[in-house]
């Protein structure tokens, strides 16, 4: 089973995030950690897990791109997940990041979503919480994936 896990980043948080996912996981399944170019291969992945950092209200345009030049990731299982701040902004700020945010990020998508996540994001110190909640959130991905099952509800930081 090959897992790709695919991201963009601009100051690296989305990127230890993907690695923190990867770390998780590498033990059970073929894992491929890369930022998305043109050049990569969708089509041997049994399962794309891809996620972008919000920056101006939106995810960053390389990573919708990406969906957009991969036919929506048609026929792929896909598990999606954002990096922002506005889900700290109590449940306001989480139906927020849910009916913006991730909306901009599944609506491209034509594939199969297994899985939604918004992880606290940060600016200038890394935040170990985030990097402990991507540890738990790719196990449960990883059980939706084996099961069959999908998660409907877009999960936030716990
Ligand atoms: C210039 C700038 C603009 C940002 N805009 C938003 C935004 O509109 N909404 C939000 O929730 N977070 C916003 N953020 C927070 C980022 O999503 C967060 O810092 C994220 O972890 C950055 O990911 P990266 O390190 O992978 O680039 C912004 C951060 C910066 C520095």
């Amino acid at each position: 089973m090959k897992i790709c896990i695919l991201y963009d980043t601009k100051r690296g948080s989305t990127k230890k995030v993907a690695l923190k996912i990867g770390e998780a996981l590498k033990e059970k399944a073929d894992i491929k950690i890369e930022r998305v170019t043109d050049k990569f291969k969708v089509e041997n992945c049994d399962l794309i897990i891809i996620g972008a950092p919000i920056y101006y209200e939106r995810p960053l345009p390389s990573v919708i791109n990406f969906i957009r030049s991969k036919n929506g990731l048609e026929g792929k299982k896909v598990a999606v997940f954002v990096l922002c701040i506005a889900d700290k902004f109590g449940e306001f700020g989480k139906k927020y990041t849910e009916k913006r945010y991730m909306r901009l990020m599944t609506n491209p998508i034509k594939g199969k979503i297994i899985a939604k996540k918004v992880f606290d994001g940060w600016i200038l110190n890394e935040n170990p919480k985030t990097l402990e909640d991507a540890k738990q959130w790719a196990l449960r991905v990883l059980e939706a994936f084996q099961t069959g099952k999908i998660i409907e509800k877009v999960e936030h930081p716990e």
